[in-house]
Order: structure tokens, then sequence, then C-alpha cells
């Protein structure tokens, strides 16, 4: 399938794990990347290692946080190739996964609810303009079961994706009569270098014990998902979450 030919497609968190899954998956239907990602060199290597399959690939070596950073690297895609078809907003963090609420530190908070939730709304308002101009447009927003579920010992960043939920309904009612779709995808665990980290051997099988398939999720499986998402196959949804939880949601 070809199905993003012609198209441009701007993935944040890029550099590694499921953007860079999804990465791969939009260029090899044929499209052309723009890679944002705070990791700098990881992302300048795996730009090349995309350009050396023959995909069209600029990086960005930008923080989703920092405002001015992503407006002017938003700029940068819309000059380069006149247009940005795609948005896939995965950037995200864990923040720390031991501790109960009462033990959260505000700094761990406020930094997950940086990245995980103000960090997409600034790279989605920075992007819309651009769509609303071409009357065209697919933002996908990679949330988390556990901001349907919420997981325990993770109140920050299962707080940041449940409002990523709830951003994603506003944004997909507000601009449903144009050609722009947003929706989400809710992913339960899947083994990427951020969950191996933060949650260790037994944190990864209590989440996958969850999972009523009874293993975690593959990057190709979440991009697959993605790929219908942000696909102009996908025009009559919007504002919608789909799971790809090997049946760990309920609704
Ligand atoms: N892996 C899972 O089990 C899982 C499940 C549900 C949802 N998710 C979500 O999927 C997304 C990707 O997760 P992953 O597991 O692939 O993680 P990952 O750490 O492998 O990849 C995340 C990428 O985001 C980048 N990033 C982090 N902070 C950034 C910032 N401030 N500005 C720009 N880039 C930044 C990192 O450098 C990294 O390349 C995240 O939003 C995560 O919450 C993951």
């Amino acid at each position: 399938m070809r199905r993003f030919a012609g198209q441009v497609a701007l993935i944040t968190g890029g550099a590694r794990g499921i953007g860079f899954g999804i990465a791969r998956r939009l260029s090899a239907e044929g499209a052309a990347l723009a890679l944002l990602d705070v990791a700098g060199e990881r992302l300048a290597r795996r730009g090349r290692e995309l350009a050396r399959r023959d995909a069209t690939v600029l990086t960005l070596p930008v923080n989703v946080t920092d405002r001015e950073a992503v407006e002017e690297a938003v700029g940068r895609v819309a000059e380069r190739f006149g247009r940005i078809d795609v948005l896939i907003t995965a950037a995200g963090i864990n923040g720390r996964t031991d501790a109960r609420t009462h033990e959260v530190l505000p700094a761990d908070f406020d930094r997950v609810l940086d990245v995980n939730l103000r960090g997409m709304f600034l790279c989605i308002r920075a992007v819309l303009p651009v769509m609303l101009a071409a009357n065209y447009g697919r933002i996908v927003n990679i949330a988390s079961i556990s901001g349907k579920v919420g997981n325990l010992r993770m109140l920050p960043y299962s707080t940041s994706k449940a409002a990523v939920i709830g951003m994603t309904k506003v944004i997909g009612k507000e601009y449903a009569a144009t050609g722009i779709t947003c929706n989400a995808i809710a992913p339960a665990l899947v083994r990427t270098p951020a969950t191996e980290q933060a949650h260790g051997e037994a944190g990864l099988r209590e989440l996958t014990a969850a999972i009523p398939m009874r293993r975690p999720g593959e990057i190709e499986e979440i991009a697959a998902v993605v790929a219908f998402a942000a696909s102009r196959e996908a025009s009559f949804t919007t504002g919608f979450v789909f799971d790809a939880s090997g049946g760990r949601a309920v609704y």
C-alpha cells in the first residue's frame, strides 16, 4: 500500500520506539518525513538510516516544550515541503513509576504534564494553521491505555494521557467540518527502550498480565493502527480513541 504517496508526515518523538516505528511505516507507504525529537544525535542517526532506504527525511532536534522552537520547526517543514498532511504526536515520557500519589514529587508531575500534554498541544497548535490552509489534515495523538484505566504508581503519566484523550475530543469536534481529523491511539504495554527502563522485569510482567492477549504489543502493531487513522481512508472518524491494547480496553 502507498497510502501516503505525495504526503508529508511530521512525527514527534521520531528518534526511537513507537515514533520511529511509525516513521518507518509511513515512509514505507510513501510519506516524506519530518522527524522531531529532543535527542538530537540519535535523531540524526535515524534520519540517515531512513535516507539510506530512500526515504525523504528532514530531522528537527527540538524539545516539544519549547514553544518558539516548535513554531520555528513547523515553519521549516512547511517551507521545505509546502504542506503537512499528517501530524503524529508520539513524544512522551513516563516519569517515575514507583510512587503512589502521596509520594509523587510535584516537579515530576510538572515535567510529565509539560512534555506529554503541553508539548503535544504546542505541536498541534503550530501545525493546525498549515492544515487549515489546505483544508486537509490527519492528527494522531499517542495516548495510552493508562489514560483510560489509570496505571498504578503512574499518576502524572496516567493523568497526562487522560488529558490527551480529552484534548483529542475537543480538537476532533472543533475542526470536524474541515478536512482535518484528530484521533488518538491508546496502546497497552509495548516493549520499547522507555518501558524497559521505566518498569523493570517485574513491572513489565505486571503490565503484561493485565493484557487479555497475555503479551505486550509490537511497535509494528501500533504503527499499523496509526497508519490507518492517519490515512485519507479514515475520513469519517474524529475525536475517537483507537485501542491497541490486546483486549485490555473495555470502553
Ligand atoms: N511503550 C509503551 O508501552 C507505550 C504505551 C502507551 C503509550 N505510549 C506512548 O507512546 C509514545 C512513545 O513511547 P515509547 O515507548 O516509544 O518511548 P521512547 O522513549 O522509546 O520514545 C519517545 C521519544 O520521545 C522523545 N522525547 C521525549 N521527550 C521529548 C521532548 N520534550 N521533546 C521532543 N522529544 C521528546 C524521546 O527522545 C524519544 O525519542 C509516548 O507518548 C508514550 O507515552 C507508549
